[in-house]
């Protein structure tokens, strides 16, 4: 389908530049390569034609091992409200400072030209230009996560993919991957709820799902989650028009996004904070840098911070949304991270994704590149294509004048805990709860939600070995009785009540089992 903004559509214009090569020399024909006669074979001396094919060969680079397929929208961050007393950061010092932003909505699982309308997470990545540097939200749209330690992720993350052996996308392998890690359910219980579908990118939530912090100017902290409310109102997609739209318009939330911003319709978010003081961290029910679990609102409310509105597409597609690197690492002073295992995962994995992906300096494209001054002792590497610093010092300390450090910006020491626990590798299921939180989530559903989720989770889950639905099912008891009675109907197993007591645990792979005392 081709949209009618693209080149295809557009009415003639007569060329103005001259056509070169990479090297400006002045191209006289672009339409025949130089041949022996007129009949051919093609000499070695057409450089041109060289060029050209060398370059087209290497028009792609690796994309994205998660989040390949997504989208891109330039807009701006506006402060509606006072929050100094949690954050020194610049960009919160008073209401009505603005902020340019860009962020990229994505699908997690599938290909670069996978369809829009997946059932999946759907990644929320911004990127805040800050006069303090760039401050990069990577989040989704779901407030918790399958997983709560990073170790785990590139095992999870092969269970969305493709199955080895015969490169097709296996629901055996998430099953088998979600009842083994139980701490999944309350994510699953997102995924496959009517939010599992979101109706393109304008009409979802997004969250940090991860804890961070907050540091005002005497050094409090605070503990914060981030919250983007969709201004648009939550709308999804019935599985039927997801399953036509994903044959008919595999672009669809990119076509909805694209559109509506050029009709004028800017979509907007309101930005709003869960605060919780550091004196909190042991008295809350559950240890509040788990990523599998949010903070009930009753305890936490949602404070307002500003709006972001999103009002440019980007001019082209490849520089801006494709060479996009988000890194949660990227905070500004006034802000901090948390002891929360994944986000440290997150910290050092980004990073190194983006020297792969795109090269050392990836920092330095201008879809990347901070606004604010400033300067290091960092040099060199491939495609260094600014000038480098010049003949400034590249190291330190020197006499020279080169830039210095300013304690004023040393990061604020934090406790992870009120005892002191020793370095070990802790077992992450050991005295946690990961029922309750998914339960609380299937209770506030209203019947047809109810119903949507269970055959939504039915039809998944009744495609794989009876010993997984069986596991699956336990898990879901755990939950809430009537959530695994209303599953284990569709899949037929309502008449066999030993589907829902689960396997010994000694049917279970050590990794799922707890370790001996
Ligand atoms: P509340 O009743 O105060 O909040 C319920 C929240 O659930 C709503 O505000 C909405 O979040 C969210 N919600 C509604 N339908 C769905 C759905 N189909 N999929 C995902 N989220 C949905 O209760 P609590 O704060 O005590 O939370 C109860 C449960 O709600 C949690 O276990 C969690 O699963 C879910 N939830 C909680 C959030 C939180 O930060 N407390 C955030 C999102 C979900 P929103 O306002 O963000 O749209
Ligand atoms: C993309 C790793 C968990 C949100 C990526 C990429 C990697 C990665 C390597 C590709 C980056 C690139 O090539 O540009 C991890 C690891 C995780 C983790 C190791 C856990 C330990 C999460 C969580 C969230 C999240 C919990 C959301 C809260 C995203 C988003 C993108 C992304 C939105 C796409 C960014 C973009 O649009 O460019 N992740 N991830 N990830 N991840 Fe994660």
């Amino acid at each position: 389908m081709a949209d009618k903004n693209s080149t295809n559509g557009s009415s003639p214009k007569p060329s103005t530049q001259a056509l070169t090569t990479n090297q400006g020399r002045p191209v006289g024909d672009n339409q025949n390569s130089v041949t022996a006669g007129r009949r051919g074979p093609i000499t070695l001396d057409d450089f041109q034609l060289f060029e050209k094919m060398a370059q087209f060969n290497r028009e792609r680079i690796p994309e994205r091992v998660v989040h390949a397929k997504g989208s891109g929208a330039h807009g701006n961050f506006v402060v509606t409200h006072d929050i100094t007393k949690y954050t020194s950061a610049k960009l919160f010092s008073k209401v009505g400072n603005t902020c340019p932003m860009f962020i990229r909505f994505s699908t997690v699982g599938g290909e670069k030209g996978s369809a829009d309308t997946a059932r999946d997470p759907r990644g929320f990545a911004i990127k805040f230009y800050t006069e303090e540097g760039n401050w990069d939200m990577v989040g989704n749209n779901t407030p918790v996560f399958f997983i709560r330690d990073p170790l785990k992720f590139g095992d999870f993350i092969h269970t969305q993919k493709r199955e080895p052996g015969s490169n097709l996308k296996s629901a055996t392998m998430m099953w088998d991957f979600w009842s083994l890690s139980p701490e999944s359910l309350h994510q699953v219980t997102i995924l496959f709820s009517d939010r599992g579908i979101p109706d393109g990118y304008r009409h979802m939530n997004g969250y940090s799902s991860h804890t961070f912090s907050l540091i005002n100017a005497a050094g409090e902290l605070h503990y914060v989650k981030w919250h983007f409310k969709t201004n648009q109102g939550i709308k999804n997609l019935p599985v039927e028009e997801a399953e036509k739209l994903a044959g008919a318009d595999p672009d669809y939330s990119q076509r909805d996004l694209h559109h509506a911003i050029e009709r004028g319709e800017f979509p907007s978010w309101r930005v709003q904070i869960q605060v919780m003081p550091e004196s909190e961290i042991d008295k809350f029910k559950y240890n509040p840098f788990d990523l599998t679990k949010v903070w009930p609102h009753a305890d936490y409310p949602v404070i307002d911070v500003g709006v972001m509105t999103l009002d440019r597409m980007p001019d082209n597609y490849f520089a801006e949304t494709e060479q996009a690197a988000f890194n949660p690492s990227n905070i500004v002073p006034g802000m901090g991270y948390s002891p929360d295992k994944m986000l440290q995962g997150r910290l050092l994995s980004y990073p190194d994704a983006h020297r792969y992906r795109i090269g050392t300096n990836y920092d330095l494209l201008p879809i990347n590149a901070r606004k604010n001054a400033g300067a290091n002792y960092n040099r060199d590497g491939a495609m260094r294509f600014d000038g480098n610093y010049g003949s400034l010092p590249n190291y330190e300390p020197n006499s020279f004048g080169g830039p210095a450090q300013d304690p004023r910006y040393t990061e604020r020491p934090y406790t992870t805990s009120t005892t002191l626990e020793k370095i070990a590798r802790y077992d992450h299921r050991e005295n946690n709860d990961d029922y309750t939180q998914a339960g609380d989530l299937w209770r506030l559903f209203d019947e047809g939600q109810k119903n949507r989720t269970a055959k939504a989770i039915a039809d998944s889950l009744g495609q794989t070995p009876l010993r997984i639905q069986k596991l699956q099912l336990s898990h879901f008891k755990k939950a809430d009785a009537e959530y695994a009675s209303k599953i284990a109907s569709l899949l037929g197993k309502d008449q066999h009540p030993e589907y829902l007591h689960g396997p010994d645990a000694a049917e279970l792979p050590a990794a799922a089992r707890l370790p001996e005392k």
